[in-house]
């Protein structure tokens, strides 16, 4: 029995440095293993509950769609697909809706977030805040159990969503299963090498931060003048530098062999100066990311091409999603006909 692995990115931004190495790169590696099932795409319905600009969201759907396949993913390998083609994930969203408790909504990292800022600002605490805020995580369990995923390779952040998703998928089983376990309960997947990249201020590189590293976007110029931009500390050429406390031998960290970590390290603490070690993380970067900039223009330069990738993508999911969803429904007393 295959693994099926699964993962998705929400379509409200332009890829970057944090997306591909947490998320892009180790899932299409692990789309090329044999005994991998994988499931890719582009969570367009998350996006609503972050953005009302439909341009943005189509525009960062397509740029999304490009970068993975540009990244090397083989559509014909892995079902890849855009969550709003597939309405089962709404319907089984439901399903699990009236299953969840409230409380495990109300201690979600996003919602608290809010919730805590509001506070502080002496504000109603739920000012601002959505329904569609507050029930990301059962969206996105529906998306993880409607192929029952074992493994979902994320970034640190979504760690607190994927035991959601367990916790929701146990209480499902429990309440219906009668000793069947309609979902697997998945597992995060984390590379610990780069679980959190950081951006250019030092903090978690997010588009809520604006402070990322587009991968593409912009070209070779635009990634030389972000890198660039990077905060650094005070000390001079000449000065050792703690490599352990700066974001750039992090992100250099995130793109290198071990070899090649280990001499950049030694650089910095022999006073290898900030522009000179930006240089050097720029060229490093372009090593990777060259060759995909350019499969990356061609398909931006195709949207049609992309679509009919996406549209094949929707049949082999939904091929999996509809008979699932439609066990489910004569599970919980929605069977048709009766
Ligand atoms: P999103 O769109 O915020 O991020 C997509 C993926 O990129 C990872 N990531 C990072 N990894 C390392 N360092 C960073 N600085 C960094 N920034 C982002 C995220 O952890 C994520 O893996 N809710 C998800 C999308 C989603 C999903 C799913 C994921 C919807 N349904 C089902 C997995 C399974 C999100 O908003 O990711």
């Amino acid at each position: 029995m295959k693994t099926r692995v699964l993962t998705g990115i929400t379509t409200t931004g332009t890829p970057h440095l944090g997306n591909y190495v947490g998320a892009i790169r180790p899932a299409v590696a692990a789309s090329r293993r044999d005994d991998v099932d994988a499931f890719y795409f582009m969570a367009d319905y998350h996006a609503l509950i972050k953005s009302d600009d439909p341009a943005r969201i189509e525009r960062s759907r397509l740029e999304i769609a490009a970068t993975w396949l540009a990244a090397g993913l083989d559509p014909n390998k892995v079902t890849f697909y855009r969550q709003s083609d597939i309405p089962e994930i709404p319907e089984l969203t439901w399903f699990l809706t009236c299953v969840t408790a409230k409380g495990l909504l109300n201690r979600a990292h996003a919602y608290k977030a809010s919730v805590d800022k509001n506070t502080e600002a002496g504000e109603d605490p739920d000012a601002g805040v959505t329904a569609g805020l507050y029930m990301y995580p059962v969206l996105m369990a529906a998306d993880i159990l409607v192929f029952n995923a074992n493994k979902v390779p994320v970034g640190r952040d979504q760690i607190q969503h994927i035991e959601m998703a367990r916790d929701i998928a146990q209480r499902f089983n429990h309440i219906y299963g009668r000793g069947h376990d309609f979902f697997v309960l998945p597992e995060v997947v984390i590379e610990e090498q780069v679980a959190t990249l950081p951006g250019l201020d030092g903090r978690k590189m997010s588009k809520s931060y604006d402070n990322t590293i587009p991968l593409f976007a912009g070209g070779q110029k635009h990634l030389r003048d972000s890198i660039m931009r990077i905060v650094t500390d005070s000390r001079l050429p000449g000065e050792a530098k703690d490599p352990d406390s700066s974001s750039l031998f992090t992100i250099f960290r995130a793109f290198a062999s071990e070899a090649e970590s280990t001499a950049f390290r030694q650089a910095l603490v022999d006073g290898l100066g900030w522009g000179e070690a930006k240089q050097v993380l720029f060229e490093r970067l372009e090593v990777e990311i060259a060759p995909m900039r350019e499969s990356y223009d061609a398909l931006m330069a195709r949207p049609a091409v992309i679509e009919e990738i996406l549209q094949e993508g929707a049949k082999k999911a939904r091929a999996i999603a509809v008979p699932k969803v439609a066990e489910l429904r004569d599970a919980i007393g929605l069977r048709s006909g009766t």
